[in-house]
C-alpha cells in the first residue's frame, strides 16, 4: 500500500479556514454603530492580513516551482491571488470609512457593506484553498519527494515574523484533529529546542478543551 504523502497545505489552510469562519460569526453578531465593534474591525483586519501573507509566501515560495510542469495552472492561481489582493483591498477602504466616520447611522450601514464584502472574499478563498488542495498538491506530488516539500515549507516559516508565526499557530490550533495535533507537537519535540516545544504545548492549553488535551498529554507521554 503507498504511504500518505505530505499535504503542506492542511494545516495552514485548516487555521486560515477556522479564523474566516470565526470571523463571519464575529461580523454577524456585531452592532457596527456600537464603539465595541472595533473588535472584530479588528480581527477583520488581522485575517486580512494574515491572508495576503499566505499568498506571497505561496507566489515566492511554491508556485515557481510548479511553473515549468503547468503554466497554465500557475498563471490561473496567480490571477487569484490578484483577485483575493482587490478584495482586501476593498475590505480595508471600508475599516477606513467605519474608522473615520463617528455617525451611529452611517457606521451601521458600512458594517453592512463590511459584511457583504467578507463573504465574498470567504467565498472566494474557499474556492481557491481547495484548488490548491485538488489541483496544485498533486502536481507538487509528482514533481517533489516530501523532503523537498518540507524545504519549501520550512522557507516559508522562516521567512514569517515570530508574532505572526505564533497568532497563526494559535488559530491552527484551535482548528485540526486531535491526530494532527499530536503529530504537530511530536515534530516540534522532535526537531526544535525544549522551550520552542512549551511554547507550542503552552498554545494547546490555552486552546484546547481538557477532554482534547488530556489525549494530546497521554499521546506526547508515550513517545
Ligand atoms: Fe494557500
Amino acid at each position: 500500500m503507498s504511504q500518505q504523502r505530505y499535504n503542506v497545505f492542511n494545516q495552514i489552510h485548516k487555521g486560515l479556514r477556522g479564523m474566516l469562519y470565526d470571523t463571519a460569526r464575529c461580523i454577524q453578531q456585531t452592532d457596527f454603530a456600537q464603539p465595541e465593534a472595533e473588535a472584530t474591525v479588528n480581527q477583520l483586519e488581522q485575517v486580512l492580513r494574515f491572508f495576503d501573507e499566505h499568498a506571497e509566501n505561496e507566489d515566492q515560495f511554491i508556485l515557481p516551482k510548479i511553473r515549468q510542469h503547468n503554466a497554465q495552472l500557475i498563471d490561473e492561481l496567480e490571477k487569484d491571488h490578484d483577485i483575493d489582493h482587490r478584495l482586501t483591498e476593498t475590505l480595508f477602504e471600508h475599516i477606513k470609512d467605519w474608522r473615520t466616520n463617528p455617525s451611529a447611522i452611517t457606521r451601521e450601514t458600512i458594517g453592512q457593506r463590511i459584511g457583504y464584502a467578507f463573504n465574498e472574499f470567504i467565498a472566494f478563498n474557499l474556492y481557491h484553498m481547495n484548488k490548491e488542495e485538488n489541483v496544485l498538491m498533486y502536481l507538487l506530488w509528482k514533481h517533489y519527494s516530501d523532503a523537498e516539500i518540507r524545504q519549501m515549507e520550512a522557507q516559508i516559516l522562516q521567512s514569517i515574523p515570530l508574532p505572526t508565526l505564533l497568532a497563526e499557530s494559535r488559530w491552527m490550533m484551535r482548528s485540526i484533529n486531535d491526530n494532527e495535533v499530536i503529530t504537530w507537537l511530536l515534530g516540534v519535540k522532535k526537531e526544535a529546542p525544549a522551550p520552542v516545544f512549551e511554547t507550542f504545548l503552552g498554545i494547546a492549553r490555552d486552546e484546547l478543551p481538557s477532554e482534547r488535551l488530556v489525549k494530546v498529554h497521554a499521546a506526547l507521554e508515550t513517545v
